[in-house]
């Protein structure tokens, strides 16, 4: 896609794809703070159009009913990396987004072409208006919804250090044993890359990282490095 108006020198795409588990969310993040990028969580947005749907009696297992709903809710995502914001309909639901209700049916309404065309546009119009430059992170961000991205990384990890580290995030607010996190882990994955409408995958021209012996603060060094090299390339 033409992202002409963005400044040129400093502005950069970057688009973070890979399962969940891979420490996606916080290596994102913490890049975009530290070079001064926007943020933007998708899978935070397609967790908000599921709690709508979900708070709207609309039937999940319907892909018609829920591509009828699609357009309805408003989503605004707030994309400063040290606080970035999500919310529907004017309600906050950072919160109310991370619940296993939502977790567990986020797949389903995510497969719908509908929910995925919304949700593309909203992303691309975020990814071009972001001046500063923007580091995007989901499962199909480099394949189909930036595919002109400056940099592309798809992070993986081992099923065992995913589980792990899923685990660790979830303790002290839902009950998740390992075997359970990692089969329920597995379940999405192959979901979200069986799914006909732009699947989890790695696009061609990713850059992929192994994450499973790498400390957060390596994967960030990383990537800090690749995006530093992009910048270094581009024409002023
Ligand atoms: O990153 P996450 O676990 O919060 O994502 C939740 C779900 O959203 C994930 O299981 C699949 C879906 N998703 C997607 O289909 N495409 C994206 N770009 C991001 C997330």
């Amino acid at each position: 896609m033409e992202t002409a108006d963005r400044t040129a020198s400093a502005s950069v795409i970057v688009a973070i794809d890979g399962p969940s588990g891979t420490g996606k969310s916080s290596t994102s993040k913490a890049v975009a703070a530290k070079l001064g990028l926007r943020y933007l969580d998708t899978g935070a947005q397609y967790r908000a159009i599921t709690w709508w749907m979900l708070t709207h009696g609309v039937d999940v297992s319907d892909a018609a009913a829920v591509a009828t709903a699609a357009d309805k809710p408003t989503i605004v995502s707030g994309t400063d990396p040290a606080a970035p914001t999500i919310t529907v309909d004017g309600v906050d639901v950072a919160g109310p987004i991370r619940t296993q209700e939502v977790t567990g049916n986020v797949s389903a309404v995510s497969a719908v072409p509908e929910v995925r065309a919304r949700i593309t546009e909203l992303q691309r119009t975020i990814a071009v208006t972001a001046r500063e430059g923007i580091v995007v992170e989901g499962r199909d961000i480099g394949t189909t919804v930036l595919p002109d991205a400056d940099l592309k990384i798809f992070l993986t990890a081992s099923p065992e250090a995913r589980a792990a580290r899923r685990s660790g995030e979830l303790r002290g607010k839902e009950a998740a044993d390992l075997a359970a996190t990692r089969a329920a882990l597995a379940r999405r994955d192959a979901a979200d890359s069986s799914r006909k409408t732009s699947p989890l995958a790695k696009a061609h021209d990713a850059v992929e990282v192994d994450t499973t012996e790498l400390t957060l603060e390596q994967v960030i060094e990383c990537v800090v490095t690749l995006i530093e090299e992009k910048r270094e390339k581009q024409p002023a």
